[in-house]
């Protein structure tokens, strides 16, 4: 295999282009970090650290301040390879790499215009000698948003899992609305409080929140044209599903708000792998109008319930149920709002307790 070329820039080197872009009133934007295990979190935060300024340097932590700072197990990458990805990368302009936990002393020799950082960060969590140089070079510090859902941890955590079929449950979502119960499982994955992947999010709305709910979280997002009945879909609006379904591998398909009847294939495809939430104690109140009826009925509370999908409409096992109280003057929506509080707690408890084979 032929050695790699690359070669990390020194600090002089780098502090050389900081006053070139400085000659031109251009500005050097710097960042730092491990960078062990290259992901899209990685990337994306590089992508955006990078259109602060006009060109960028990555400071790279050695391996011995790695282990210092990740523990015995990292880096995954050693220092060389890490430098030499990273420097491949559209964003970066230079890499260099350091051998202290913190960057004080590159950040005295560089003096960068623009200093980014990850969003796990506040200016007054930064390290106050780092401060303390970023404010004498005068840099401009910026604290950019963090990636959810990608880490470097998560990643090694991942591949660490035995291929028993173990591993997060293969979820694909589909609804039709507002998508609060999408992000409510978005969100217990995200916190580790179930131990599954969206793979793959399909609307019968074009334009729904919840499409746009699951592309801001980058989980493959479709709209599939249901055709004229807004209960019903069409035999080429099925198969097109089930298409989708099988092609992100999905385990479980999880009817988080969909508003439409589903039929062949994907019920027998899916068979005990699908399931709906419903905003009533089932068997009361299915159907569409749920939470009205219950208001109507006079009753003192209803719920929702989190129920297997069979080819009767809301009538299949019960998995979970939790209560809602009806309060004196509650509207359908306002009641809504409450039933939903609950939803977003049952629903992602169901899925975490999902028995594998
Ligand atoms: C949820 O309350 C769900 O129970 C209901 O639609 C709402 C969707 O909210 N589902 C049904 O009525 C199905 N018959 P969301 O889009 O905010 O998740």
């Amino acid at each position: 295999m032929p050695e790699p070329t690359y070669q990390p820039m020194t600090p002089a080197e780098v502090r050389v282009l900081r006053d070139e872009l400085d000659a031109k009133g251009k500005k050097l934007v710097f960042t730092n970090g491990c960078f062990d295990l290259l992901h899209a979190g990685h990337v994306r935060y590089l992508n955006q650290a990078r259109a602060l300024g006009d060109a960028m340097v990555v400071a790279l932590n050695s391996d011995a301040s790695v282990r210092e700072l990740k523990g015995p197990s990292r880096p995954v990458n050693r220092e060389r390879d890490r430098a030499e990805v990273m420097a491949a990368l559209r964003a970066v302009d230079a890499v260099v790499i350091f051998g202290d936990k913190r960057a004080t002393a590159l950040i005295e020799e560089i003096r960068p215009h623009i200093y980014a950082k990850g969003g796990d960060y506040t200016v007054d969590s930064l390290n106050p000698e780092e401060l303390a140089a970023l404010k004498s070079a005068r840099s401009q510090i910026s604290i950019l948003p963090l990636v959810a859902g990608r880490s470097t941890t998560n990643t090694i955590e991942r591949m660490m899992k035995p291929a028993d079929g173990s591993g997060p449950l293969r979820l694909g979502v589909l609804g039709s609305g507002v998508g609060s119960n999408l992000k409510a499982i978005l969100q217990a994955i995200e916190e580790h409080a179930l131990d599954a992947e969206v793979v793959v999010a399909i609307s019968d709305e074009k334009d729904s929140t919840f499409l746009k709910t699951a592309k801001a979280a980058h989980v493959p997002a479709h709209f599939v044209d249901g055709g004229h009945n807004p209960r019903r879909f069409n035999d080429a609006a099925h198969k097109e599903i089930a298409e989708h379904l099988q092609r992100a591998q999905v385990e479980v398909v999880v009817l988080a708000g969909f508003m439409r009847i589903l039929k062949e294939p994907v019920l027998t495809a899916y068979a005990d792998r699908i399931v709906n939430v419903h905003p009533s104690l089932l068997p009361m109140f299915k159907g569409a109008r749920a939470v009205q009826d219950a208001i109507d009925e006079g009753e003192l509370e209803t719920g929702c319930t989190v129920h297997l999908v069979t080819s009767e409409i809301d009538a299949g096992r019960i998995l979970a149920q939790a209560t809602v109280p009806i309060l004196v003057g509650d509207t359908a929506e306002v009641l809504h709002q409450r039933i939903k509080v609950e939803e977003h707690k049952l629903l992602p408890k169901v899925l975490s307790e999902w028995p594998r084979k």
